[in-house]
């Protein structure tokens, strides 16, 4: 049988890996695939070809268009990131009747409904499995290995870059732009690493599980966003006194209301293994009804461990190129015609515990104030910290757990408590899940 034919676009950091295994591995793959798989086109600008292997065999242009309408080439591999132009690419890829790979998140969870409505329409595949959490199968056991399921909820260290900062803080009490800084000279941050800070790439990823546990349209815009960037030392420090490690989660919850999407800093017991998740690793925690707990954990980024989930869909592709399109899985786990309109809730709907600290004068009724505010919108305090004034001081930080509650409560709260003269400046809020 001829072999399949690949066009690579890009051959950067996960490009180049892509190339690597599957020139590498091509003997293995083949017999995995029932058929070889050779590169035959690929698009860059700009590359060394010292660190990739069979290069010379490959037909090498800067005008990543002219690989997408080459005849020869069955699979077209997107691997330039980014909206513009790969949107376009991944278009025409399709029109021309080519399978897609990408390990575009951004692409995806925006762009996502129109793409997979083209590729539907035009009985081709768009394969995305690097596009969340690097080299775990994370998508491919949420399509498939977990389709017996009702997902209930999904909670993932997602982004390795703030996974990062967040570990060097912890371990080594290091100082936020110290860490990022380091994270972008590893190559592990974002081409614009407000993208790892501020949660964006988070929710990428997170917007693309959603659909797949939960059957709904790529939602990207309703997605809560919140950043690591407002986490001080001191937080890191209270949560590990109260017994809680603080991480950056992306999670999604079908309620009976509709679908939380939300992505922020989470203070987490210590005593569960994604609390442990530490450095650069990702881990997906996804309850299922049936299967209970399942926890998915390895690299989330990086040349190889990306390669692995790119070259996994080729090899998926290669599968079915001769299966008809109603049989193959489908984009988003559920079949087209099955999406659900389920909505998804705004951040004020939600219901979470939550951290709280603040910095009060040191006198008396100050934490009875504060309670007293709590206590009158019906929010529970679980736990209480207030340290002794460092020498000199006449301000104390207070700190303080609450058992759940609605988050407009919340804010109705902390728009109070801001109010009172004895509180300084503004609360820190960082909410709490349990995972149990
Ligand atoms: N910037 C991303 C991260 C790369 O740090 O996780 C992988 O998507």
């Amino acid at each position: 049988m001829e072999p399949v034919k690949v066009g690579l676009l890009g051959l950067g950091t996960v490009g180049g890996g892509t190339l690597n295994v599957l020139v590498r591995n091509a003997a293995e793959i083949a017999r995995r695939a029932g058929r070889e798989i050779v590169v035959s086109h690929a698009a860059a600008r700009d590359y060394d070809p010292a660190r990739l292997e069979g290069i010379d065999r490959v037909e090498v242009s800067e005008d990543a268009f002219s690989v997408v309408d080459q005849p020869e080439v069955d699979i077209i591999v997107e691997l330039i990131g980014g909206y513009s132009p790969a949107r376009e690419l991944v278009l025409k890829a399709i029109e021309n009747g080519k399978h897609v790979v990408t390990a575009n998140k951004a692409l995806i969870a925006l762009h996502g409904n129109e793409i997979f409505a083209a590729a539907q329409k035009k009985g081709v595949t768009v394969a995305f499995e690097a596009a969340v959490a690097g080299g775990i199968p994370i998508i491919k056991a949420l399509r498939e290995g977990l389709a017996a399921n009702h997902i209930e909820w999904i909670a993932g260290i997602i982004n390795g870059t703030g996974n990062f900062i967040l570990t060097e803080m912890r371990n080594k009490g290091r100082d936020f732009a110290d860490v990022l800084a380091e994270a972008q000279a590893l190559g592990y941050a974002e081409a614009d690493p407000t993208f790892d800070v501020e949660g964006i790439d988070a929710a990428h990823k997170l917007t693309i599980l959603a659909s797949l546990a939960f059957g709904i349209p790529l939602q990207f815009d309703n997605c809560f966003t919140e950043g690591i960037g407002k986490i001080e030392p001191q937080d890191v420090a209270y949560a590990e006194q109260l017994g809680y490690r603080i991480k950056h989660l992306g999670i999604t919850r079908k309620t009976d209301e509709g679908i939380e999407l939300r992505v922020h800093p989470t203070l987490i017991p210590e005593r569960r293994l994604i609390a442990n998740v530490d450095g650069v690793m990702n881990a997906v925690l996804v309850k299922g009804d049936a299967v209970g707990p399942t926890l998915y954990y390895g690299a989330g980024a990086g040349s190889l461990p990306t390669a692995s989930a790119v070259v996994a869909d080729i090899i998926d592709v290669t599968r079915t190129l001769t299966t008809d399109p109603g049989n193959r899985v489908p984009h988003l786990a559920f079949q087209p015609s099955e999406l659900s309109d389920l909505p998804v809730l705004p951040i004020g709907d939600v219901e979470t515990a939550y951290y709280l600290r603040m910095t009060a004068e040191d006198r008396p009724g100050v934490v009875a104030a504060v309670a007293g505010i709590l206590g009158d919108l019906g929010i529970s305090i679980e736990a209480m910290q207030q340290k002794e004034p460092a020498e000199g001081e006449t301000e104390v930080p207070l700190v303080m757990l609450t058992h759940r509650v609605r988050e407009r409560q919340m804010d109705d709260a902390i728009a109070r408590i801001e109010a009172l003269p004895s509180i300084r400046g503004h609360v820190t809020r960082i909410r709490v899940e349990h995972l149990s």
